[in-house]
């Protein structure tokens, strides 16, 4: 599977997934500005992502975990997600997200 990540300037990066990853790991490896402080515990939200419209509602729904530490991030818009939360699977080929801001 591919995912479209656009970066904090703007651009545009396909990157190929990893079936059972994490989105987190694979941007994060692919040497994009992921934080991910917590290492993909859902403990710190800067893997903030916003996932592209169309595939909001293809992913597995928030966790009550995840919900929570969206409500600490910054700039929270309603498709904003933690990335180590989306897990790569063949149906998400083509997801597109945008690297939230620091
Ligand atoms: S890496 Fe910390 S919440 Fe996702």
């Amino acid at each position: 599977m591919k995912i479209l990540a656009v970066d904090r300037k703007g651009q545009e990066h396909v990157i190929e997934g990893r079936d059972g990853w994490s989105v987190m790991e694979i941007l994060r490896d692919a040497g994009l500005p992921i934080a991910a402080e917590c290492g993909g515990a859902c403990a710190c939200a800067t893997c903030h992502v916003y996932v592209d419209e169309a595939w909001l509602e293809k992913l597995t729904p928030k966790s009550d975990a995840e919900t929570d530490m969206l409500d600490m991030a910054l700039a929270v818009e309603p498709n904003s997600r933690l990335s180590c939360q989306i897990t790569c699977a063949p149906e998400l080929d083509g997801l597109k997200v945008t690297i939230a801001p620091e």
